[in-house]
Parts: C-alpha cells; sequence; structure tokens
C-alpha cells in the first residue's frame, strides 16, 4: 500500500515529551517534575456547578459561540482584570481548550506558505500547528540574557513579504518568563509597521509572582490586531474539563467560528457551566493555588541554585528552567540519566524548542514535600556528575 498520511503531518516530530512520559510510566517511585498541569483538583464550587448542570439534564450541544452568559462573563472579567472591551455576541468564541482555539486561529487565518513567528522554547503544539493549519513555522531562540523575552529587534530580523502573524506565549511555558509592556508595546509598534497580526496565548495569566500580567490586546492600538487565546486548565485547575476560549475582532472570530462549528460545533456543556462558577466565584481559590505555586516556586529556584545548577527566577506559569551546562551532559542525556539514576522525571529543555538545548523544564505544579525530595536526589546526582 501507498504511504496514505500528508506530508504536512508526517514533517512533524512526535512530541518529545510524549516519548519521555512513556517511558516514566513504566517505572516506580518516580518524582515526577514533568507534568505540565495543576496537582490541585478542580476547586470544589466549580466541581458542583458541573455535576448539577448534569443533574438538571443539560446534556445537549450549546450554541455554537457557548454559553451567552459565559461569554458575557468573560467579556466583564477582562474588562475587570485588564480593562479591554470584548462584546460577548461578536468577538468571543467558547473553544475545547486553548488547543482548539489555537488550531482556530491558525486555520482561519493561514494559506500555505503564510509564515508565522514563534519565539522559543515556548509550548510544544505551537510550531506543529502552524505546519498542520500549512503555513510555515519561524522560530527564533530567546536567551536568558534577555530574561527569555523575545526582542522586537530579533523579530523584525526575521520578517518577511510572508510574514502574516506572531505567535507569542507569556507568561511561558517553558522558561516562566513574563514579558516587560515595554517590550510588548515594542512588539505592537512592529504589528503595525508590518501590517501583523498577534496570537497571545495567555493561559497562565493569573498565575504571575512579580507584577502584574499586561493583556496584549489592552496595549494602545492592538485591539484590532490581536487574537487573545486563554481558558481555564490552569488558572482553576481544569485541564480535564476541556475549556478555554478565543477573543478577536468580529471577522477574524466569525472565520474562527465557522471553522470551529463545522469541527467541534460546541465546547463541552458540563465543563461551560463549570466554568461561569469558576469565573463567578472563582477568585478565593485561584488566589490560594498561586500563593501555593508562589511558595514552590521560591523552594525551587533557590534549590537548584544552591545545588549548582543556575536558575532564572521565572515570573509566572509553574516552571523552572534550570540550566545544566555544569553537568556536562547535554539536556536529554541529564533528563534520561536522572530518571535512570534518581527517579526524578524532568523534561529536556530542546523539546521546547529553539533555545532550549541545555536546559530542562522542571513543573513546580507538584506537592511541596516532593519538591524537596527531588532537589535532594538531583543534589545526589549532580555530586556524581556535576
Ligand atoms: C502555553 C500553553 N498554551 C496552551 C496549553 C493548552 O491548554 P488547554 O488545556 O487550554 O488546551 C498549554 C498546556 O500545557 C500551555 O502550556
Amino acid at each position: 500500500m501507498r504511504n496514505f498520511i500528508s506530508h504536512r503531518v508526517q514533517s512533524v516530530p512526535p512530541s518529545g515529551i510524549r516519548r519521555f512520559f512513556d517511558i516514566v510510566a513504566t517505572m516506580k517511585d518516580v518524582i515526577s517534575l514533568g507534568i505540565g498541569e495543576p496537582d490541585f483538583v478542580t476547586p470544589e464550587p466549580i466541581l458542583k456547578a458541573g455535576m448539577a448542570s448534569l443533574h438538571r439534564g443539560e446534556t445537549g450541544y450549546t450554541s455554537n459561540s457557548g454559553i451567552l452568559e459565559l461569554r458575557q462573563a468573560v467579556s466583564r472579567n477582562l474588562k475587570r482584570l485588564y480593562d479591554v472591551d470584548y462584546d460577548p455576541e461578536t468577538e468571543i468564541l467558547i473553544t475545547v481548550g486553548v488547543s482548539e482555539a489555537l488550531y482556530l486561529a491558525l486555520t482561519a487565518l493561514l494559506d500555505p506558505g503564510d509564515e508565522v513567528i514563534v519565539p522559543q522554547p515556548c509550548f510544544v503544539a505551537y510550531t506543529a500547528e502552524v505546519t498542520f493549519a500549512g503555513g510555515v513555522p519561524v522560530t527564533i531562540g530567546t536567551r536568558v540574557e534577555d530574561n527569555f523575552q523575545v526582542t522586537a529587534e530579533a523579530i523584525e530580523s526575521k520578517i518577511t513579504p510572508k510574514t502574516k502573524a506572531l505567535l507569542i506565549g507569556y507568561p511561558n511555558n517553558p522558561t516562566g518568563a513574563v514579558m516587560s509592556r515595554e517590550n510588548l508595546a515594542q512588539i505592537g509598534q512592529l504589528a503595525e509597521q508590518y501590517d501583523l497580526l498577534v496570537i497571545s496565548d495567555e493561559i497562565y495569566d493569573r498565575l504571575v509572582y512579580d507584577g502584574a500580567h499586561v493583556c496584549f490586546s489592552a496595549l494602545p492600538g492592538m485591539h484590532p490586531r490581536t487574537i487573545l487565546l486563554s481558558g481555564f486548565s490552569k488558572d482553576y485547575a481544569m485541564t480535564g474539563w476541556r475549556l478555554g476560549y478565543a477573543a478577536a475582532p468580529p471577522e477574524i472570530l466569525a472565520a474562527m467560528r465557522k471553522v470551529h462549528q463545522y469541527t467541534i460545533m460546541s465546547a463541552p456543556t458540563t465543563a461551560q457551566t463549570a466554568a461561569l462558577e469558576a469565573l463567578q466565584r472563582g477568585e478565593g481559590p485561584v488566589e490560594a493555588m498561586r500563593q501555593e505555586y508562589d511558595r514552590r516556586r521560591r523552594l525551587i529556584v533557590r534549590g537548584l541554585n544552591e545545588i549548582g545548577l543556575k536558575t532564572f527566577e521565572p515570573q509566572g506559569a509553574f516552571y523552572a528552567f534550570p540550566s545544566i551546562d555544569v553537568s556536562g551532559m547535554t539536556d536529554e542525556e541529564f533528563a534520561e540519566r536522572l530518571l535512570n539514576e534518581e527517579q526524578v522525571a524532568v523534561v529536556p529543555g530542546n523539546a521546547f524548542g529553539a533555545g532550549g538545548e541545555g536546559y530542562v523544564r522542571c513543573s513546580y505544579a507538584t506537592a511541596y514535600e516532593k519538591i524537596e525530595q527531588a532537589l535532594e536526589r538531583m543534589h545526589r546526582f549532580l555530586r556524581r556528575h556535576g
């Protein structure tokens, strides 16, 4: 038989993270700092709202765009937090996580060969999704010297007549970097100068520890040029509910809705009702989780630096990104040997693309005591190999 798989799909390698976790799944007594999701269960009032919705018999589809009340709550929330205005009727779409929202944005925007500039290290799906949508990802490695913030200069050097959009994700997975208002404003100027769109994945917006999150579309002139993606997975510990949203100008949102209508119909109904509760009464739990992440963040950053792994101070999300240079190993080798010798799972930095080599991602979305034990094991490992 011939090979039926499209060149587009064949050209994308399987996720480096998956391969690693297939190995972890077969091992005992592993402390995993590899997981990219909250270790908290969804807060009780949100769970109850989901269950009540089921018990009321709300088991059908919702409107394609999502429950209007939820879109109104998303709109109010964005106004309250960032003073941005989005019309719930025409500018907000409820999706199956940011994952779907990203797929919709890229499918709605890209013609074959259109280029999307993607600063890395970044969430593993970005470049793959650009390729699936027929576009060409153009990557830029960010550097610890710039606090892992992408610079306008680096972006400008990659702009060609085929560039259609930039895809940025801050607070960043895997570095924990947050962009300064000045740097974002410079990117905004470039977007205007070269007539580009900016897809801004702000899924970790509520998990910021120093300073405040800057919403890209709140910058002067950026509302018409931004596709804002966010959701409930990380801030509200709701990864399994699969719920997110996109906020964008009406004509772009309408194009995304068209793709959504034909591929998904509507996001999960139970999750939408639960998310409404999250927005209406979730502030307390969000803040409690943020504070606990912050306590763990201080432990892990101090601990990694003390055992000799130079670690950039992450300001958002729930990842530390230490350099493993002192070990003399590649990041893949480091992660594999650490797993085999000390049963600690971390993710090799090169899984996140350019600029990730020589680093590993350690998630602190795991219990404080487990992080302490992991640090002890890593210390032992480095005494042997440092
Ligand atoms: C930066 C970033 N964006 C998007 C996602 C996917 O989010 P969702 O669960 O909303 O699809 C993740 C998950 O790890 C992520 O880290």
